[in-house]
C-alpha cells in the first residue's frame, strides 16, 4: 500500500466512525475488511453482463471491488440512506455506477428508474437487527421481487439471527462465515429459484 493509499484508508475509517456516532443505522465502527470483500466477490460471476444492487454500501468497500471486477456493460446500483456516504460514493467516476440516496425498500422503483428489469445479485449488509420487523421483511421481500429467476441475495451480518429474516422469503439458503472481520461475519447466499417460484411469503409479495 502506498503512503497516499494508507492516508486515504485512515481518513475513510475516521469518517466511518464519525458516521457511526451520528447515524444509528450505520451500526458498525469500521467498514468491512478486505477479507470479507474478497469472500463476497468470489460468489459473484463477473464473466457475463450482470446487474448488482448493493444495499447500504457505506464508504463503498464492496462497490469499488465490484467495479474492478465487472465487465464494461455491467451495472452497479447503490442504495444508501446516509448523506455523507452518498456524497463520497458520488465522487466515484464510473459510467457503470448509479448512486441513490434512498431506502433499500424502494429497490424495485430504483431498478425501473435505471432502466433495468431485474437484478442478478442483491448484496446487503443492512443492520437488520436495528430495523422494525415489518420494515426488514418488506426490504427482503422487495429484494426477492427485484431478482431475476436464478438470482441471488447475498447478506453479510454480525448476527446469525438475520437468517430468520431471510428464511420466509427464500427457500434455498447457503451459509458461510468470514472470521477475519471485526466482528466476524455470517454470510447467507439466498437463491431465487430458476422458475421464479419462491416461498409462500415471496409469492404473496409478488401478487401485491
Ligand atoms: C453496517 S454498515 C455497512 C457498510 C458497508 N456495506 C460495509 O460493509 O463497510 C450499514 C450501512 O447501511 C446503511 N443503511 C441503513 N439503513 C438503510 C436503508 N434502509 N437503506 C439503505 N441503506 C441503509 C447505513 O447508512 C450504512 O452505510
Amino acid at each position: 500500500m502506498t503512503k497516499v493509499e494508507k492516508n486515504n484508508n485512515i481518513k475513510t475509517r475516521i469518517n466511518f466512525l464519525k458516521n457511526f456516532f451520528n447515524d444509528v443505522k450505520v451500526a458498525s465502527l469500521t467498514p468491512s475488511s478486505g477479507f470479507s470483500v474478497k469472500r463476497i466477490g468470489k460468489k459473484i460471476d463477473f464473466s457475463r453482463r450482470i446487474v448488482i444492487v448493493e444495499f447500504g454500501p457505506g464508504s463503498g468497500v464492496y462497490s469499488k471491488h465490484f467495479l474492478e471486477k465487472m465487465g464494461p456493460d455491467s451495472h452497479l446500483i447503490l442504495i444508501e440512506t446516509n448523506k455523507d456516504f452518498v456524497d463520497q460514493l458520488r465522487k466515484i467516476q464510473d459510467e457503470r455506477l448509479s448512486v441513490f440516496q434512498d431506502s433499500a425498500e424502494n429497490v424495485q422503483n430504483i431498478l425501473e428508474q435505471c432502466g433495468e428489469t431485474y437484478a442478478d445479485y442483491v448484496i446487503t449488509g443492512l443492520p437488520f437487527s436495528y430495523f422494525a420487523r415489518e420494515e426488514k421483511h418488506a426490504i427482503v421481500q422487495n429484494a426477492y421481487n427485484s431478482l431475476r429467476p436464478g438470482g441471488m441475495l447475498l447478506s453479510y451480518q454480525f448476527n446469525y439471527g438475520v437468517k430468520e429474516t431471510i428464511e420466509p422469503h427464500f427457500d434455498n439458503i447457503k451459509k458461510d462465515f468470514e472470521p477475519l472481520n471485526l466482528p466476524p461475519l455470517f454470510i447467507f447466499e439466498a437463491y431465487k429459484s430458476s422458475n421464479g417460484e419462491g416461498t409462500a411469503a415471496s409469492n404473496n409479495g409478488r401478487s401485491k
